[in-house]
This record gives structure tokens, sequence and C-alpha cells, in this order.
């Protein structure tokens, strides 16, 4: 059976110090906890990958990294941008497409495309985030998490039951393997979505920052 992707999408939260404690909270615990048939990842701040990095590895913790976003440039005189090489030597996963970095940062069909070029080069599995049927899906996306944007950080999560057919259509139009449901997941909702036979996992933004509730959203999906 294919491993239950539990994504933890940190957005613009976090120091140093919160992350640290975040981990080390827990780890306690899910110490007694392997996630079978689970694999955890956690999507903080390009700022936060490299201590991250140096800690899971260090303590050999069962997480996994992405990062929230990619330059659409490979190295170069693009001031701000992170790329896929500096993504790379940290991360294995990288988000595009979230609806925030569309709505907030203007970023386009076009401008996504070239981010998975990138990502793809450099060996990293992209996490495309669609919003709904009317979203494109450029070639290169191999895990797709739909987010239906009144869900996100809203607490009124689309059902399970659209979330199963939505997963339905894409893996059988576009021939993705592999699609995660996000908006509003919970402890108490989760199983409800990843149960669905269509849904290999979740993409978690507000119930992830705090390590107790998401170590219980872990456990129960
Ligand atoms: P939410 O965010 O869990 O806070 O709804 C999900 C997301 O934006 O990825």
């Amino acid at each position: 059976m294919k491993k239950k992707l539990i994504i933890a999408n940190w957005k613009s939260y976090k120091t140093k110090q919160e992350a640290h404690d975040w981990l080390k909270v827990f780890i306690d615990i899910t110490s007694n906890n392997k996630f079978e048939g689970k694999e955890i990842i956690l999507c903080p701040s390009f700022t936060l990958l490299p201590y991250l990095h140096t800690w899971i590895t260090n303590h050999q913790i069962a997480l996994s990294l992405g990062a929230q976003d990619i330059s659409p440039f490979s190295e170069g005189p693009y001031t701000g941008e992170v790329n896929r090489q500096q993504i790379k030597e940290f991360a294995e996963y990288v988000i595009v497409g979230h609806s925030e970095r569309r709505q907030y940062f203007g970023e386009n069909d076009a401008f996504l495309t070239k981010k998975i070029a990138m990502a793809k080069e450099a060996g990293l599995a992209v996490i495309f985030c669609v919003q709904g049927r009317e979203t494109g899906i450029p070639n290169g996306a191999e895990i797709v998490a739909y987010e239906p944007v009144f869900a996100i950080g809203s607490g009124n999560p689309d059902t399970p039951e659209n979330a199963n057919d939505l997963a339905k259509e894409i893996k059988t139009e576009k021939n993705i393997k592999t699609i995660l449901y996000g908006g509003s997941v919970t402890p108490e909702n989760v199983n409800q979505f990843t149960s669905k036979e269509q849904i290999d996992g979740v993409l978690v933004g507000s119930a992830s920052l705090d390590p107790h509730t998401f170590a219980a959203l872990a456990q129960n999906a």
C-alpha cells in the first residue's frame, strides 16, 4: 500500500526558537509512534530549512522536508529568490501554486509551469496546489493538492465526498497518481478524508502550527 502523505505547511510562521520548541514537543509525544504507512513532511520557511535538516539528521527522526516555493530561475541575478539547487540541499519536496501565492504574489500559470520545470530538474517532488476543476495542471506535477479557497483557514472544509470525486477525476483525466486534500483539516476530520479511496494524504496549515494538534492529526490520519 502506498504511504499517506501528511504535510505541514507552516506558511510564514515560526522563528528558529519556535521551530525548535515545536520539534521537541512533537518528538516527545510521538516517540513511540512510527507512523506506519504515513510520511510526515514539514514545509517551513526557507530560513528554517537548514536548521531543521540538521536537527532531523542528527536525531534520526522520520520527518521529510519540503519548501513552500521555488524560484522560476536557476541561480543568477534574481534578488530575493531561492533556487532549486539551494532548496535541494535541504529538502525533497516543494509546494508550487498555493492559492496564497496566486492571490498575493500574482503567480500565474506560465510562472508556475517554470517553477515546476525547475523543481523537476533538481529532482524535487512537486506538490502542486489546485483550487478546483478549473485550475490547470502543468506537466511534471506528480502530487496534486486539491485546496478550495473557501476551505483554507476558514474552519469550513469541503466534504470528503466532493474531495474524493475530484481526486478521482484528476487521477483519471490527468494521469496523476497522488492526490491530497487541503483546507481546514483537523485532528477530528482528517480521517474522513484519508479514509477515502482516492485521497492519498492531506496538506495542513493552521492545524500544523501546534505540535500537539499536528501529532494528533498525524495519528488519526
Ligand atoms: P488550513 O490551510 O489548514 O489552515 O486551512 C491549508 C493550506 O493553506 O494549505
